[in-house]
């Protein structure tokens, strides 16, 4: 380990290292990047997470909230962050947010289990969901790269501002580019409202943010479905 890095992973409160695990390669300091590759598989990046220190975020929360969903789907939904729910349970989206998502999904016959693997931009609640700061965002950002790595979907649904800009770094608002594709690092990205918003504007006429989602979901689905050879 650098000498400048703290080692933030006492025995007390890390779980058991599964061999594949290379601590000494992961820094603990924000401020040094997560290496590309340096997890084997998702369950040692979740171990690896679940222990983490890389910004302050940590000291607030009470579970670290990773992911749910397949992780083999072709279809990888990022959040912003976990809100008092998912903080208490540990899973991403599984408040009202992450009820109104459910419904999204199953409306054009996606299925959780199966062909979604949901996560976020950062692993920890803030406090009072405030949106995370940019330093929290890069601190948190190379396990999304591993997850998005490992996982490896066909396509990438950016719900809101904060993962579009978090991911992408696009500083449009979500309202100009939800509904386009968008290729970042060769991977085929679509920015969608986030769920928290429609539920704010629960309208359905033509042309509001619920009517506009039920295009956008639509035209994910047939693009999986093409993708998948069942277009
Ligand atoms: N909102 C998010 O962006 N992520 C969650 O996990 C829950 C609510």
């Amino acid at each position: 380990m650098a000498e400048d890095q703290i080692d933030l992973f006492s025995p007390e409160d890390t779980e058991p290292s599964p061999a594949s695990v290379d601590y000494d390669a992961i820094p603990t300091r924000a401020s040094v990047p997560i290496p590309r590759g340096v997890y084997d598989d998702l369950d040692a990046l979740g171990i690896h997470c679940r222990s983490c220190q890389r910004c302050e975020l940590a000291a607030s929360r009470t579970h670290v909230v990773v992911s749910r969903g397949s992780r083999t789907a072709p279809i990888l939904i990022i959040g912003e962050g976990p809100g008092q729910q998912e903080d208490e349970q540990g899973l991403p989206f599984v408040g009202k947010s992450g009820q109104l998502l459910e419904k999204i999904l199953a409306a054009v016959r996606l299925d959780t289990e199966k062909d979604v693997y949901i996560c976020n931009i950062v692993k920890c609640r803030s406090p009072g969901n405030r949106v995370p700061t940019a330093d929290e965002m890069a601190a948190c950002k190379g396990y999304l790269l591993e997850q998005i790595r490992m996982v490896d979907p066909k396509i990438i649904l950016l719900t809101g501002a904060t993962a579009v800009k978090g991911i992408t770094g696009e500083k449009r608002g979500i309202t100009k580019i939800r509904g386009q594709w968008m290729e970042w690092e060769g991977r085929l990205c679509m920015p969608i409202f986030h769920p928290a918003y429609l539920l704010r504007n629960p309208s359905r006429e033509k042309g509001s943010p619920k009517w506009l989602m039920w295009q956008d979901i639509q035209t994910v689905k047939a693009k999986l479905d093409e993708l998948m050879g069942e277009g």
